[in-house]
């Protein structure tokens, strides 16, 4: 058994004018089209903040301010962990630069969404964080 730290997957629950933002995966086969947090792996020498903070730059072209966390820990193959954190914008409009697309939602666009399986396990937190303004 690795006993190991989990290396982590952040994903980021960007909340503006209370809608949040999803963004498109291009792939796996099984998962493009579907929507997701976005975010990715946190690397070593980094925290979690740091990380987050550097997939949203390379990912949406925007800086952004890293808060708490929400909802559970989803646990991933090989060992890692997927953590989500509410992030507010500083600057920049987010820009699908890895994604097929993204768009802001509010709690009920939410609730519809075809949401990727492991960010289904947040839908409850995401709706009432929304719902709280
Ligand atoms: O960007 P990077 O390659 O570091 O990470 P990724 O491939 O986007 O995500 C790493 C793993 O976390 C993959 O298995 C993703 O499917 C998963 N993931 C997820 O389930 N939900 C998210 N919101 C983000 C990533």
């Amino acid at each position: 058994m690795d006993t190991k730290a989990l290396r982590e997957v952040a994903a980021a629950a960007i909340i503006s004018d209370g809608r949040l933002l999803l963004a498109q995966r291009v792939g796996p086969p099984e998962l493009a089209g579907m929507w997701e947090l976005p975010g990715g792996k946190i690397e070593p020498g980094e925290t979690p903040a740091q990380g987050l903070r550097r997939e949203l730059r390379e990912e949406l072209g925007v800086d952004t301010v890293i808060g708490g966390r929400i909802g559970v820990d989803v646990p991933l193959p090989d060992g890692m962990v997927l953590r989500a954190y509410r992030v507010s914008l500083r600057d920049g409009t987010p820009t699908a630069l890895e994604h097929s697309a993204v768009r802001w939602v509010a709690a009920p666009e939410l609730a519809a969404a075809d949401l990727v399986p492991n960010d289904r396990a947040w839908l409850a937190d995401l709706v009432a964080t929304l719902n709280a303004g």
